[in-house]
């Protein structure tokens, strides 16, 4: 069994997008449901990692331990700004040296974003949970991972062998729900 567990989070419009044109995550895409089950799967998580414009900004944001990714580092660094947060380029240290240096080496890994962070754990996730809200439309928007919206992301996890399990209603008036992407075998490294 590998010592991380690896979840990814998102919450996407109709056509998949998740964030506008200008690549801000408009209101439009919040919901209360959404950010309460978000926030509750991040309290859970030993780690979070995301890109350098991607902090989820919730009242426990600053308990919890992060590992964010930049170039402005050459490998790994503490975060002047933040005494739990890690600055990681994976130009020059691999994730585990990343998890290290955050003091993570068990438990769950919370990736949350952007897309191209998202990318680079694609063969890893044990679950990925996809919340959807079919009602809202950004067109010309940022895709969720690259690739949308020439596919979809329900045709880009499942090319990457994971499965979608039972969807969970989050918001019945809105029909946001979210659906988790499993992983059937375990990632084993190269
Ligand atoms: N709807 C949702 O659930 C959801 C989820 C996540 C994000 N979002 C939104 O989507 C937007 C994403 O923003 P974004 O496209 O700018 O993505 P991002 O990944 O959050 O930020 C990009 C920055 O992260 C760093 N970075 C990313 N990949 C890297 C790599 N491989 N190596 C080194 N550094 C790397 C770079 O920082 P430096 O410039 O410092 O080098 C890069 O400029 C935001 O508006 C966010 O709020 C929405």
């Amino acid at each position: 069994m590998p010592a991380l567990r690896i979840e990814g989070y998102v919450i996407v419009s109709a056509d998949g997008m998740l964030a506008d044109a200008r690549h801000i995550m408009p209101d439009a895409l919040k919901f209360e449901s959404d950010q309460a089950f978000f926030s509750a799967a991040l309290d859970r998580s030993d780690l979070i990692v995301h890109g350098r414009n991607s902090f989820e900004d919730q009242p426990n944001s600053p308990r919890r331990v992060r590992v964010i990714l930049t170039r402005t580092v050459s490998a790994v660094a503490p975060d002047p700004k933040n005494p739990k947060a890690t600055l990681w380029n994976p130009h020059g240290a691999s994730f585990e040296q990343a998890c290290h240096f955050a003091g993570v080496s068990l438990g769950t890994v919370a990736i949350i974003g952007g897309p191209g962070v998202f990318a680079m754990f694609m063969d890893r996730y044990d679950t990925f949970w996809l919340s959807q809200a079919p009602r809202v439309r950004l067109p010309g928007g940022q895709g969720c991972f690259p690739g949308v919206p020439d596919r979809t992301p329900q045709q880009i996890l499942a090319s990457h062998g994971l499965k979608a399990g039972e969807r969970v209603m989050l918001d019945a008036a809105e029909d946001v729900s979210v659906i988790p992407w499993r992983r059937e075998t375990a990632y084993t490294s190269p």
